[in-house]
C-alpha cells in the first residue's frame, strides 16, 4: 500500500513513522509513505500557501493552487482509491474505516491548517473527509499519523502472529479483555487463577466474558449496534 501525505510540516512525521511497526512495514516493503511539502508547489514568489478568508474576519485559509497542483501531479502518476482530507468536521474515524482503507492500493492524506482549506479543494479533489475525534487539533498532521498507523498495522504480514490485529479491541465488536504477565503475584496482587490453570477452554471462556463485561461498562453502544 502507498500513502501520500500532503503537509506544510513534513518534519512532524519523522518520529511516528521511524519506529516500531510502521518502520518495519516500510522496511518489509508492505507500506510506502511519501511526504509532500505543499510549499514546494506554490507558484508565487514567496512560496505562500495561505491567504486571508473572503468575507470573514480573523484567520488564514490554505490556498487552492499549491494543493491542487500537488494532488494533480500525484494523480497523473497513478490512480488513487481515496483522496482524504483531515478535518474535525469529517466522518468520525473508527476501526471499520481503518479495515476498509487497509485494503486499498493508493491513498492521499491532506493535512489542513489555520482556518481550513479553500472549499473548492474539498468540492473538486477530496473523496473522503475524516476526523479523529470531536476536538480541534492545530493541524491535520497528528490525525494523519494516527490514521496511517491504524491502517498500516492491518496490512497482512505487518504484524506477526503474536501481535495479530485480529485480537485488537474493536476488531470483533468487543474491547479486549485484561491481560497479565509474570510475576503471578506482586505485592499480594494476584493474577486470576483461571489464567494459570492451563485449561485452554476455560481460559477462552473467561476472556470472552471479561471482554463482554468491559465492553458493557465502557462502550455499551458497541454491544447494541455491533460494529
Ligand atoms: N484537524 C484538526 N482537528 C482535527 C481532528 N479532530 N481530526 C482530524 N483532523 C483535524
Amino acid at each position: 500500500m502507498r500513502i501520500d501525505i500532503l503537509t506544510i510540516f513534513p518534519q512532524m512525521f519523522e518520529g511516528p513513522f521511524s519506529h516500531s511497526i510502521i518502520k518495519r512495514a516500510q522496511e518489509k516493503g508492505l507500506a510506502e509513505i511519501f511526504l509532500h511539502y505543499i510549499r514546494d508547489y506554490a507558484d508565487n514568489k514567496h512560496r505562500k500557501v495561505d491567504d486571508y478568508a473572503y468575507g470573514h474576519g480573523a484567520g488564514m485559509v490554505m490556498m487552492i493552487q499549491p494543493i491542487a497542483d500537488c494532488i494533480e501531479k500525484l494523480k497523473a502518476e497513478r490512480n488513487y482509491d481515496e483522496v482524504i482530507f483531515m478535518t474535525p468536521d469529517g466522518v468520525l474515524f473508527e476501526q471499520k474505516i481503518a479495515n476498509r482503507l487497509s485494503t486499498l492500493e493508493n491513498i492521499i492524506l491532506l493535512c489542513g491548517h489555520y482556518k481550513g482549506i479553500d472549499e473548492r479543494i474539498r468540492e473538486h479533489f477530496i473523496t473522503m473527509e475524516l476526523s479523529i475525534g470531536d476536538y480541534v487539533l492545530s493541524g491535520g498532521e497528528l490525525a494523519a499519523a494516527v490514521i496511517t498507523d491504524s491502517i498500516i498495522r492491518l496490512i497482512p504480514g505487518v504484524l506477526g502472529d503474536e501481535t495479530s490485529a485480529l485480537t485488537d479491541s474493536f476488531q470483533d465488536g468487543l474491547l479486549s479483555p485484561p491481560v497479565y504477565t509474570r510475576p503471578s503475584e506482586y505485592r499480594g496482587w494476584k493474577v486470576p487463577d483461571i489464567l494459570l490453570s492451563g485449561n485452554e477452554k476455560e481460559i477462552n471462556k473467561w476472556n470472552v466474558e471479561k471482554a463482554i463485561e468491559r465492553t458493557k461498562h465502557r462502550r455499551k453502544g458497541m454491544l447494541e449496534e455491533g460494529i
